[in-house]
């Protein structure tokens, strides 16, 4: 099993993290019998499980139910936990419960995103052994501040705000961090100026890896196709195909066989 130590060795051998998102068992299974370094289980599950518009209604509950799903799935990978939408900014007592939730349900780190009023936060949480991995450019949460999920640090000054982010997360003691929809140069200019390794989602080439939304990647999400998604599998396609073949057989009796019958 890899641990938050592989991260920074990673990147010093220039070795690049894949990292994919999974919200369930039957999935996780899945994952666990691939080279895949890691997987997150975002809040992004409140769109691809349940349906929401965005990332918002996610609560520590919710996010312990699918960590330890996906846990129950894949015994041996590196699972990180996503702290959702306002988790880590109330009390730290409540901040510490909702990571405890996450933790207790079988994650070994914890996403946040953002930073800038939470720096004090996230070094208590990673003082309490617990190791978090940072969010920055677009983080989905910000969505009403960000005015929509738009492409962020645009300009020089905002890349030169994104950089201090980063160096921020990585003085909070985070092991790695998000960077998300933001330009490839900026992505390049933020990994090559701090020590931990950057993963990018929309961030170009020269993060020191990269995480897709499991469902995007398998092309089951059919409604969504962003430029920096790559379709690895036509899955909605099969899984159609596959659906019709089924009701084709039910309804000319083809299924179920004399063998599969007892
Ligand atoms: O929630 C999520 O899936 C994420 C990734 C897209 C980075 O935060």
């Amino acid at each position: 099993m890899k641990s938050v130590l592989d991260f920074a060795k990673w990147k010093e051998q220039g070795k690049k993290i894949s990292m994919v998102t999974c919200y369930d068992t039957t999935t996780a299974k899945l994952v666990n019998g691939t080279t895949i370094d890691c997987i997150l289980v975002g809040d992004s599950l409140a769109m691809t499980m349940h349906g929401h518009a965005d990332t918002l209604p996610a609560t520590p509950e919710l996010m312990a139910l699918h960590v330890a799903a996906v846990r129950r799935g894949a015994p041996e990978k590196f699972i990180i936990g996503d702290m959702p939408f306002l988790a880590h900014r109330g009390s730290l007592d409540s901040t510490l419960m909702a990571v405890a939730k996450l933790m207790q349900a079988g994650a070994q780190a914890v996403k946040i995103e953002g930073i800038k009023g939470s720096e004090s936060v996230l070094a208590h949480i990673v003082d309490s052994g617990v190791p978090v991995m940072g969010h920055l450019g677009l983080t989905p949460q910000s969505l009403h501040a960000m005015g929509g999920f738009k492409v962020q640090a645009t300009d020089e000054r905002a890349a030169e705000w994104l950089l201090a982010q980063a160096r921020a997360v990585e003085q909070a003691g985070c092991f790695a961090v998000v960077l998300e929809c933001v330009p490839s140069d900026v992505a390049k200019f933020v990994t090559e100026n701090i020590r931990i390794p950057t993963i990018g989602i929309g961030a170009g080439s020269a993060t020191s890896g990269q995480v897709l939304v499991i469902q995007d990647l398998l092309g089951l999400n059919i409604d969504f196709q962003p430029r920096f998604v790559r379709r690895y599998l036509d899955g909605a396609t099969l899984v159609r195909e596959a659906l019709n073949q089924y009701d084709r057989d039910v309804k000319t009796s083809e299924f179920p066989s004399q063998k599969e019958s007892y």
